[in-house]
């Protein structure tokens, strides 16, 4: 993916509590990662991602599910509010929706999730839960390209950390948040200013000589 003289402008959606925004908003801030916010989505009303958006400048909308006919319309109305604010790169952050045909032809390979389990473990909701239950001794968290396929895309980042004996979903959930708030901004950054290619399932970032 060639990446000069693009427009990095970042769109993001997201459902609830938005520290994954904030952690992309605090990289912008902190000049690690050099992008914009062009627009925050919602697809819930009043939710703390929304007061975060608004809080540091940015656009918020809340785009509501029933007032779409189906979910093709809502991905088309998603699409074209991104278009329309010159968004080249989607990340969805905490985003509880799946993701159609619509948004995702919209902007192929241009649309990044964050999961916090290590894919191909534990995909779907109560990744954390799901880690848990099943008594694995290390998960985490990954950043992975959108495809159709839920949780399914090339990973672009992936980070563990141990389950240890005594955790709650809580207190693992927390452990891989942090790490969730260090990869995200770090993939968004490979995305935007590196040189790859998607070969099969695999994400490869070229050596720059
Ligand atoms: C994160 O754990 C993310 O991995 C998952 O949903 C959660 C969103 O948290 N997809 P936040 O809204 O970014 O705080």
């Amino acid at each position: 993916m060639e990446n000069s003289g693009r427009p990095r402008r970042l769109g993001i959606l997201i459902s609830g509590r938005g520290s994954n925004l904030q952690s992309i908003v605090d990289a912008i801030g902190a000049g690690t990662l050099e992008a914009s916010i062009a627009v925050v989505v919602s697809n819930r009303a009043d939710v703390p991602g929304l007061q975060r958006a608004r809080a540091a400048g940015i656009d918020a909308l809340h785009f509501n599910a029933r007032d779409f006919a189906n979910r093709d319309a809502y991905d088309r109305a998603l699409a074209d509010v991104l278009q329309a604010r010159g968004v080249t790169l989607v990340c969805l952050a905490g985003f509880m929706r799946l993701v159609g045909a619509p948004l995702l032809d919209a902007f192929p390979q241009r649309i990044l999730n964050i999961h916090p389990s290590l894919l191909p473990s534990f995909p779907g909701l109560d990744a954390q839960r799901q880690a848990l239950d099943y008594g694995v001794q290390v998960t985490g968290a990954t950043v992975h390209l959108v495809t159709s396929e839920l949780d399914g895309g090339p990973i672009v980042l992936q980070a563990s950390v141990p389950v240890l004996p005594d955790d709650t979903v809580d207190t693992l959930s927390a452990r891989i948040l942090q790490q969730e708030h260090r990869i995200y901004p770090e993939a968004i950054r490979i995305i935007l200013d590196e040189r790859w290619t998607v070969v099969g399932r695999r994400f490869v970032r070229e050596e720059v000589a």
